[in-house]
């Protein structure tokens, strides 16, 4: 199956700056700049993150080098603008940079989601040009790294609910309460905070700031012991009447939901992305495993069972990088593609979390153990189902969507 779609490359110049016939079944049918993307992108990834991801793991490491590595290669801004810093490719770009990175880290991957989705994203589609260039081309080069604060810790899947306050005085807003599960809290040097500025309005009084890191008021919570993505730091934020000039208004006044829906949208490409490079690595390791592992007289790669397995994990792992692929271009050519991300989203971290659970069980005992990294991917994929809105929130966005479709 081929699908054939129209593309449109924000580079400028180069050989790709054509808009042309865009084929988006394999890697293979892409322009040359991704298939060079992602050649250098997995070169790095072998060299400089898959060795330490262990390590990283266990101790729960920022990789700061490698971060700055990766924002020296321009993975830290890919969409955002030569302009303010960045690199200036589409999101098709970004969703292959970021599976390659976590294919070799899915910690790496995540940090570098949420810096170009969740941070940069928003501040580039909604920020003044003052805001673009304090804001973004500082965070463009790996040395700093930005997050999103929507969460709280009475409300996650119902973001409208949201009862940070910030209240207008003098030049300033003043904002308090509690934001919680911030990816990259600890390292982050600004933040994207959603809070209301009149309740009476509900999801409709929410507003967007930027806030430095540090700012006065603002403390962070204990750093998260999680399950997985353990070299990704995740925290609280906490707001003590923290004083952000008015000038930090994302946006106008009541605008925040909204901008926090159309980040997630996107940023639900680059978790998809995650995910895909976290059962690509999965299932790199149970090929390789079962290719050298004998049982009954030769490799256990000839045996149905695990045949049956591979199959099916690398159809799931291939249909959702499809629809991943397909969301990615969609929002390149500026149409609608919240159903399509809801999609990638529900169906790469769900294939992570199959391929990963299977990986272990072809690696049998050795899966089980921390000397292969089958149980790493296992432990790094289940977050993928639930952070940027969980499967049950993709699920209720898609059908949301498709009722639409029939004029429901
Ligand atoms: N784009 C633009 N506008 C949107 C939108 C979208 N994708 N989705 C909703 N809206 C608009 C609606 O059009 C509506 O607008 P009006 O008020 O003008 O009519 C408004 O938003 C309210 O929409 P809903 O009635 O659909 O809103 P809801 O309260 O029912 O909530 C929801 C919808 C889909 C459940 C939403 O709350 C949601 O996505 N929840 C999950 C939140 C989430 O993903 N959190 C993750 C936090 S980030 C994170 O994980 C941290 C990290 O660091 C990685």
């Amino acid at each position: 199956m081929a699908l054939n779609v129209i593309g449109a490359f924000a580079r400028k110049g180069g050989s790709l700056s054509q808009i042309g016939v865009r084929n988006i079944a394999s890697l293979a049918s892409l322009p040359e700049t991704h298939q060079m993307l992602y050649k250098t992108v997995r070169d790095f990834a072998e060299a400089e993150l898959k060795p330490y991801a262990a390590k990283f793991d266990k101790e729960h490491l920022y990789p700061k080098e490698q971060i700055q590595k990766m924002g020296e290669l321009g993975l830290m801004a890919v969409e955002v603008p030569e302009e303010f810093g960045g690199t200036g490719l589409d999101y098709l770009a970004y969703a292959i940079a970021t599976e390659e990175i976590s294919r070799g880290c899915a910690s790496a991957g995540v940090i570098m989601s949420v810096n170009n989705s969740l941070y940069l994203g928003p501040i580039l589609k909604f920020g003044n040009q003052k805001q673009k260039e304090q804001f973004i081309t500082p965070f463009t080069s790996g040395s700093k790294i930005g997050c999103f604060a929507l969460s709280e810790p009475g409300n996650g899947s119902d973001a409208g609910a949201a009862s940070t306050t910030a209240v207008a005085k003098g030049d300033n807003y003043i904002i308090n309460g509690t934001k919680a599960w911030i990816t990259n809290g600890y390292e982050s040097e600004a933040t994207v905070v959603f809070a209301t500025t009149d309740k009476s309005k509900k999801h409709k009084g929410i507003s967007a700031f930027i806030v430095p890191k540090p700012s006065p008021g603002l403390s962070l919570g204990k750093k998260e012991d999680k399950m997985g993505i353990r070299a990704s730091s995740t925290c609280s934020l906490i707001f003590e009447d923290s004083s952000v000039p008015k000038e930090n208004l994302l946006g106008e006044p009541g605008m925040g939901f909204k901008i926090a829906m159309m980040t997630l949208d996107s940023g639900r490409i680059g978790i998809a992305s995650q995910a895909l490079g976290i059962a690509q690595a999965a299932l790199d390791c149970a090929v390789e495993y079962a290719s050298k592992r004998e049982a009954f007289g030769a490799p256990i790669t000839k045996l149905q069972a695990i045949q049956h397995k591979i199959a099916n994990m690398s159809m799931q792992l291939e249909a959702a990088r499809l629809l991943t692929w397909r969301a990615a271009y969609l929002k390149d050519c500026k149409k609608p593609f919240t159903k399509e991300a809801a999609m990638a989203k529900l169906a790469a971290s769900e294939a992570a979390t199959f391929v990963s659970h299977q990986a272990i069980q072809i690696l049998g005992g050795m899966g089980y153990v921390s000397d292969m990294p089958a149980e790493r991917h296992y432990r790094d994929a289940r977050i993928t189902e639930i952070y940027e809105g969980t499967s049950e929130i993709q699920r209720l966005v898609i059908a949301a969507n498709i009722y639409k479709e029939y004029g429901l």
